[in-house]
C-alpha cells in the first residue's frame, strides 16, 4: 500500500505562528533554556504529579465533579473498586453500536477476533507497511514529525486489520461499503471477512469497525508520547537498541508513565454513594487510572521508568470490560518500535521543526475542573537524526 494513500499530512513541518501552551516548546528566543526545559521536563511531571496527589489528598474530597455532570474517581481504592465493579460501573461502549445495546454480545465478538493469535495474523501486513513507511523515512530523510508517522501507522492498521480496499479513502467507508464487500470478502484474518457470514447486519460491523477505529488511533498515542520519549532521554535509545528484549518492558512502562489511557470511562447503573458524595444513576464516571500508575503507592508505581522486575497498570482497563483488544495493541506498539528502533538511526529532537512536546503532568488541581488530562497527546513530534 502506498502510504500517500492515507492522506495525513506532511511528514515534515515547522512551529505554529502562535498558540503555544505550556504542554509546548518552540525555540524561538533562547533556544538553549528552551531545549533544557524540555530534556528535564521528566522530573517537572514528576513534581507536576506529587503536587497534584498532595492538593487532592489535602483537600479530601474522593469525588470531583465536572463542569458537564461528569464524575471523577481519583484516588487508588475508588478507582480500583469501579474498574472491578463491573455491575455498578457499566461500560458505555454500546453507545458507539447503532440503538445503543447492552455491548456484552458485541464484546464477545471482538474478544475472539483479536485473541492472541488472530491479532499477531492480522499484524503481518501492518508490520509490512511500517517497514515499508518507517524504512522509506529512515533513508530518504534525516527528519520528521513523528506525530504523522503515527497516524500512517493507525490508519493503514484500520485498513488492514477491517479488510478495506487499500486505496480506500477513509471518509467512504460506511454500512453500505460494508455490504458490498461482504458478499466477496478478502478472505483472510480481517474483520469483515471473519464477520461476513454472521448473523450481523452492516450496520453493526460497521459500528464494530468505529470501535476497531478508536482503538487504533489510540495505540497511536503511545507511539507519539513513546518517539517523545525516546528523544529526551539518549541512553533509553541505545539500552533499547543494545537489548531489544527490554522493548517489551519499555511499551509497558510507556503504557503506564505517559503513553496509555489516562481514565476508563463508565456510567453508573444505580446510584452509588463514596465518601459522602452520591453519583446518580445514569452518570458518567471517569476513573482515572494515570493518576495512580505514578501515585508511588509501591516500587510499581513510582515515576521512573524501569526496565527489569515486574510491570503493572491499568492501560487497558481491568474487570469484566477490559480492553478486548489488548494483545492487537501491544503487538502492533511492539512491531512500531522494533522497526522504528531497528531503522532510524539515534535521533533527537528537531528544535525548529515545530512545537516539541514535554514530559506531560496535570494541570494544578482544580475539583470543578473537566481538563486534568487536557492536552497529553502531543500533536507535533519533530524529530531529526
Ligand atoms: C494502546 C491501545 C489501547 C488502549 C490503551 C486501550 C484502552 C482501553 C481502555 C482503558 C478501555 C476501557 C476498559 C474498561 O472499561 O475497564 C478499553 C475498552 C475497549 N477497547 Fe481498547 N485500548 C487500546 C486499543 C484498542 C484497540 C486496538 C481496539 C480494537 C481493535 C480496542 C477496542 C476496545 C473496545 C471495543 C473496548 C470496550 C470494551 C467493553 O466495554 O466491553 N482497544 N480500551
Amino acid at each position: 500500500m502506498a502510504t500517500s494513500e492515507l492522506r495525513v499530512g506532511p511528514l515534515v513541518r515547522g512551529p505554529r505562528p502562535a498558540d503555544r501552551g505550556s504542554r509546548w516548546c518552540a525555540l524561538t528566543g533562547s533556544g538553549v533554556e528552551a531545549a533544557q526545559e524540555v530534556m528535564r521536563s521528566d522530573e517537572d511531571a514528576a513534581a507536576g504529579y506529587r503536587e497534584w496527589l498532595a492538593a487532592a489528598e489535602r483537600a479530601g474530597q474522593r469525588v470531583l465533579r465536572e463542569p458537564h455532570g461528569t464524575y471523577v474517581l481519583w484516588r487508588r481504592d475508588d478507582v480500583l473498586a469501579a474498574v472491578r465493579d463491573g455491575e455498578v460501573f457499566a461500560s458505555r461502549q454500546g453507545e458507539v453500536m447503532p440503538g445503543n445495546p447492552p455491548f456484552g454480545p458485541y464484546r464477545e465478538i471482538l474478544l475472539e477476533l483479536f485473541n492472541p493469535g488472530s491479532s499477531l495474523e492480522m499484524l503481518k501486513p501492518v508490520r509490512g507497511v511500517i517497514e515499508e513507511c518507517v524504512g522509506a523515512i529512515a533513508t530518504k530523510l534525516d527528519r520528521c514529525d513523528g506525530a504523522r508517522v503515527a497516524d500512517i501507522v493507525w490508519r493503514a492498521a484500520f485498513v488492514m486489520v477491517c479488510g478495506l480496499p487499500s486505496d480506500i479513502a477513509l471518509e467512504t467507508v460506511g454500512a453500505e461499503l460494508v455490504g458490498k464487500i461482504r458478499q466477496a470478502p478478502p478472505g483472510g484474518p480481517d474483520v469483515i471477512s471473519r464477520l461476513a457470514a454472521e448473523p450481523l447486519t452492516n450496520e453493526e460491523i460497521f459500528g464494530l469497525m468505529g470501535s476497531v477505529a478508536r482503538g487504533l488511533r489510540f495505540a497511536s498515542f503511545p507511539m507519539k508520547v513513546g518517539l517523545a520519549v525516546l528523544a529526551r532521554r539518549p541512553m533509553l535509545q541505545q539500552q533499547l537498541r543494545e537489548n531489544p528484549r527490554w522493548q517489551s518492558s519499555f511499551i509497558e512502562e510507556l503504557l503506564r508513565l505517559e503513553g496509555g489511557a489516562k481514565t476508563v470511562s463508565r456510567i453508573t447503573t444505580r446510584s452509588v454513594t463514596i465518601g459522602g458524595t452520591t453519583i446518580p444513576a445514569g452518570s458518567p464516571v471517569e476513573l482515572c487510572v494515570g493518576l495512580i500508575h505514578r501515585d508511588e503507592s509501591d516500587d510499581l508505581s513510582g515515576h521512573d521508568m524501569k526496565l527489569d522486575g515486574a510491570h503493572r497498570h491499568w492501560s487497558f482497563g481491568g474487570g469484566p470490560y477490559r480492553c478486548p483488544a489488548s494483545h492487537l495493541a501491544r503487538d502492533l506498539l511492539g512491531a512500531f518500535f522494533e522497526v522504528w528502533l531497528a531503522e532510524v538511526p539515534f535521533f533527537w529532537f528537531d528544535w525548529k521543526g515545530g512545537d516539541v512536546p514535554k514530559a506531560w503532568h496535570p494541570r494544578p488541581y482544580d475539583p470543578s475542573s473537566g481538563a486534568i488530562f487536557d492536552d497529553w497527546i502531543p500533536n507535533c513530534v519533530p524529530l531529526r537524526w
